[in-house]
């Protein structure tokens, strides 16, 4: 049911955790399950991520999800990973089954949340 770099990345997600001096933080829930996600991000001067974490209270799928979000985006420009569709997380991963591909929303959307923080915050 599950693609093998779905498993890994539910079994070994990878950035894990928090920024306590982030720069941006963005959050989103799915209103059908209950489950949250929450993504930090480290900016630099160039508008660079240097650093993101997650943290997930969700199904296996948003946990993956998350955890290849992460990956996608660390050194990449604000601006590329603003692109960075629900649909190319679930690729990147080999496919979501059907049921599972509104898991995948939550990834790019909290992704999106904590670049708007971000922009927000800095005021630009
Ligand atoms: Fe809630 Fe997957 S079932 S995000």
């Amino acid at each position: 049911m599950y693609t093998e770099k779905v498993m890994d990345h539910f079994s070994n997600p990878r950035n894990v955790g928090d920024i306590k001096d982030a720069d941006g933080v963005g959050e989103v829930g799915n209103a059908k399950c209950g489950d949250i996600m929450r993504i930090y991000l480290k900016v630099d001067n160039n508008d660079v991520i240097t650093d993101v974490k997650f943290k997930t209270f969700g199904c296996g799928a948003a946990i993956a999800t998350s955890s290849m979000v992460t990956e996608m985006v660390k050194g990449k420009k604000l601006d590329e990973a603003l692109e960075i569709s629900n649909q190319a997380v679930a690729e990147a991963l080999g496919g979501l089954p059907p049921a599972k591909m509104h898991c995948s929303n939550l990834a790019a959307d909290a992704l999106h949340e904590a670049i708007k923080d971000y922009i927000t915050k800095k005021g630009k």
